[in-house]
C-alpha cells in the first residue's frame, strides 16, 4: 500500500483539480472492487467541512457522497440545525467503498487504519484548499483520521476542539455518524437523531 500521495497533484489550486485526479488513485487496494471513486460535494469555499467515513453502496454506484439513507438523514439534520446545503462541503476520510460481498448484496466493511492513512493525502489537500472555519468529523473513522487514535465519540463529541494545522489554528468538532443514528435501536433512535441535530446547532452557532 503506497498511499495516495503520489496521485495527489500538489499543484492543484482547487478541489475540482483534485476531483479530476482522484480516479487514477491506486494508493490502496480498495479501488479495485469498487465501482468508482467518490470524491466530495458541496461548496468548495464553505465555512463548514463535514467529513464522513467512506462512500456507501449507493454513493459507490452514483459517484456522489451522502446520497443514500445516511446522507438523507444528514441532510435533514443539517436543515434542522440551520445549515444550508451551500454552507457546507462534504467529503469522506476514505474515497472508495469497502465492502464484503454476500450473495448479490454488498455489506459495508469498516475501513482499517491502513486505508485511512493511505487515503489521508486527499483529505489533507482538500482541507488545505477549502480552508473551512470548522471541520465536522462524523463518527470515529473521520475523527481518528484527523485528530488521532485517542479520540472517543462518547467523550469528545459536541464541543469545539482547537488544533494547529498548515492553515493555522482550526476548529474541529466531533459528532456521531448519521449511519450510527440509523443503526440505533428504534426506542432510542429519535434521541440519537436529536443529539446529532443539537451538535450541528452548536456548529452553526460557531459561525456567527
Ligand atoms: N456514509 C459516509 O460516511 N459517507 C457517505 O458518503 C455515505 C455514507
Ligand atoms: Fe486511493 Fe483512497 Fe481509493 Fe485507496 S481508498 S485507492 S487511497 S482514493
Amino acid at each position: 500500500r503506497p498511499g495516495a500521495q503520489q496521485w495527489v497533484p500538489e499543484s492543484a489550486d482547487d478541489v475540482d483539480a483534485l476531483r479530476a485526479a482522484a480516479p487514477a488513485c491506486r494508493g490502496c487496494e480498495l479501488w479495485e472492487p469498487a465501482t468508482q471513486v467518490v470524491f466530495s460535494a458541496g461548496n468548495p469555499h464553505a465555512a463548514v467541512a463535514l467529513v464522513g467515513e467512506q462512500p456507501g453502496d449507493q454513493e459507490d454506484r452514483r459517484g456522489i457522497p451522502f446520497v443514500g439513507p445516511a446522507g438523507q438523514l444528514l441532510q435533514r439534520a443539517l436543515e434542522e440545525a440551520g445549515l444550508a446545503r451551500d454552507q457546507v462541503y462534504v467529503t469522506n476520510a476514505v474515497k472508495h467503498f469497502r465492502f464484503t460481498p454476500r450473495g448479490t448484496r454488498r455489506i459495508h466493511a469498516t475501513p482499517e487504519a491502513a486505508h485511512i492513512t493511505a487515503c489521508k493525502p486527499w483529505l489533507a489537500q482538500e482541507l488545505r484548499l477549502v480552508d473551512p472555519r470548522v471541520v465536522v468529523l462524523l463518527g470515529a473513522t473521520a475523527a481518528k483520521a484527523l485528530l488521532g487514535p485517542a479520540i472517543r465519540i462518547g467523550k469528545d463529541r459536541g464541543h469545539p476542539i482547537e488544533r494547529e494545522t498548515t492553515r493555522g489554528t482550526k476548529t474541529f468538532f466531533v459528532t456521531t455518524h448519521p449511519s450510527a443514528v440509523l443503526r440505533t435501536p428504534e426506542d432510542a433512535r429519535d434521541a440519537a437523531y436529536a443529539a446529532l441535530v443539537d451538535d450541528l446547532r452548536v456548529v452553526a452557532s460557531l459561525l456567527s
